[in-house]
């Protein structure tokens, strides 16, 4: 890829011995996508000679026809980038709009109003997708940006055929709008998707076409900004122009730290998960019997409860301690350091559970967001998760662009004290500014051994994304397993509160599940998110998307 960047840079003379570094040699290449249109688009342009940023730009782009739940132009994201020379961290996270305020949630009495930060035009951040894809291209792309936009613009346009568990996703959402008589206009744009049916979306197409033809600008200015100004006015939203012209993806230094002989590469703030893994991670290493006999079986008992007990002291952190860095001091440094980890690991008790209090669940049942991973023949790597927050956002498609909006500004703290959609509490460290970052759990990870791409992960899942993307490490360091086993692998969460709550995938065993309900444990089975993993040994790759999903992975030979 350096080839490539001084390629597009054109500054620096070319010479055919440049990229005689630790990728000389082509490898294979892989992706692992949340669905098979970007799948089969991310890898024809790695055929073409495109590399893993050309390809992820591409993806993302077809995701916003075929995975309307996640996959978008009007959110946001984190795309993490390793090349042989840098690694990078795009945030092109959601802003709040400058008319946002801290109490834009509440009634005059102080209380949360329902739903009015997930559903509808004001739950909507300024989207950040179509900057973060340009500042991508424009650091290290090498393919021409409209050859990147072709295959959205013709998905949207001549349609795809709707996979049987989008259609249902779709008809869930829209009984879950009736049950709650939540009034917005999704029905109207998405309410004809059938399974194994053609789906156009000629409006969509049109807008892709203006950003393919010019660029971020085709977005944040123009006729696409003057349609979602004009939306914004009709329905009494806040995102304005000077919104728009002003966004602004920004690019910052990843998270880097030695884990067991390995280079953890994660997401820093606006980002919790990155703190979060490592976090966890760390206190597992510090924590966990070594190997041997005396080694935890996977998904046991003890595993569980250790994993857990972690968990909740890497939530309390989170609620107290995380948000967007340019607004608020976020210790990242105290946070990941060995003695306060010492400290904090010091007092789990491996037999019992600690106590916390008592707080409110998690108010939906759904969650979003969508991940894909990808390597290129060079060795660089691309882990990069984009989210319209819960699935299908805000519910709102701005009509005449064709996109849905998302609802990110419930990832901001409404209250102190009051759980947001995934349950997760703040407080100032998180409380709404305009044009702040609201807190994100997207974790795109990348693990480095001895400088080379070993891993390549991320989820979707709210704030369980942590949890899938930590396991899936672990899965594959700890346990040996396969990129298909550690996507497909039963997965647990545990997130402080709702006290003493652990979510799981099905598939543990029944005598761990009745130890830990005699410990003291509710159980609550209910699917969350959906890996896409990669893993190079010795530059053989082997790629992961997970059964549940829609995903496809695959390996270029
Ligand atoms: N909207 C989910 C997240 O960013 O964590």
């Amino acid at each position: 890829m350096y080839k490539r960047i001084i390629t597009f840079v054109s500054l620096i003379c070319i010479s055919a011995t440049i990229s005689t570094t630790a990728f000389a040699v082509e490898q294979q290449a892989g992706v692992a996508m949340p669905d098979s249109y970007s799948a089969d688009v991310a890898a024809s342009i790695l055929s073409k000679g495109g590399n893993a940023v050309d390809a992820a730009i591409a993806a993302q782009f077809v995701l916003a026809v075929t995975l309307p739940e996640a996959g978008n132009i009007g959110g946001g994201g984190f795309m993490l980038v390793h090349t042989d020379k840098q690694d990078d961290f795009i945030d092109y996270r959601e802003v709040a709009p400058l008319k946002g305020h801290r109490d834009m949630y509440l009634d005059d009495k102080g209380n949360v109003i329902d739903n009015k930060s997930v559903f509808g035009v004001l739950s909507a951040g300024v989207p950040g997708t179509v900057a973060g894809m340009w500042l991508a291209h424009k650091k290290y792309g090498s393919l021409p940006w409209k050859s990147l936009l072709e295959p959205a613009v013709v998905l949207a346009e001549k349609g795809f055929v709707v996979h049987p568990k989008l259609a249902k996703n779709v008809s869930w959402y829209l009984d879950y709008l009736q049950k709650k008589d939540i009034k917005v206009n999704f029905a109207e744009f998405f309410g004809a998707m059938k399974a194994g049916e053609v789906f156009k979306q000629p409006v969509l197409a049109s807008s892709l076409q203006r950003i393919r033809d010019e660029g971020s600008d085709g977005f944040y200015k123009g006729k696409t900004a003057d349609i979602i100004v004009n939306f914004m006015k009709q329905q009494g939203g806040l995102i304005s122009h000077q919104d728009l012209a002003q966004y602004q993806a920004v690019s910052r230094k990843p998270i880097s730290q030695p884990w067991q002989g390995y280079q953890v590469l994660t997401s820093p703030p606006p980002s919790s998960g990155g703190i979060a893994i490592l976090q966890w991670l760390n206190m597992y290493q510090q924590l966990a019997p070594s190997k041997g006999e005396a080694a935890l079986v996977h998904n046991s008992k003890e595993y569980v409860h250790l994993l857990s007990e972690i968990g909740k002291r890497v939530f309390a952190d989170r609620a107290d301690y995380l948000g967007d860095p340019d607004f608020y001091p976020v210790p990242v440094k105290q946070l990941l350091d060995e003695n306060y980890l010492k400290k904090r690991a010091g007092d789990v008790d491996l037999l019992a559970i600690s106590t916390t209090e008592q707080v409110k669940p998690g108010l939906y049942e759904s969650e979003d967001t969508t991940h894909f991973s990808i390597v290129d023949k060079w060795g660089n790597a691309v882990a990069n998760t984009t989210t319209i927050n819960l699935t299908f956002g805000s519910g709102v498609v701005v009509p005449e662009a064709g996109f849905i909006l998302n609802d990110e500004m419930d990832d901001f703290s409404a209250k102190p004290g009051v759980a947001n959609a995934f349950g997760a509490l703040g407080g100032k460290a998180n409380e709404i500014q305009p044009r702040k970052r609201m807190l994100s759990s997207m974790t795109p990870t990348i693990l480095l051994k001895d400088k080379q791409v070993a891993l390549v992960t991320g989820s979707p899942g709210g704030t369980t994304i942590i949890s899938s993307v930590y396991q899936s490490i672990l899965n594959v360091t700890e346990f040996g397993m396969s990129a298909d086993e550690a996507v497909n692998s039963p997965r647990f969460h545990h997130q402080l509160y709702p006290e003493n709550v652990i979510r799981h995938h099905s598939g543990l065993k029944s005598e761990d599940k009745k130890a830990l309900q005699q410990m003291g444990y509710t159980l609550d089975n209910r699917h969350f998110g959906d890996v896409h993993l990669i893993i190079n040994e010795n530059g053989k790759l082997d790629a992961g998307s997970e059964a549940h999903g829609r995903g496809k992975a695959l390996v270029l030979r």
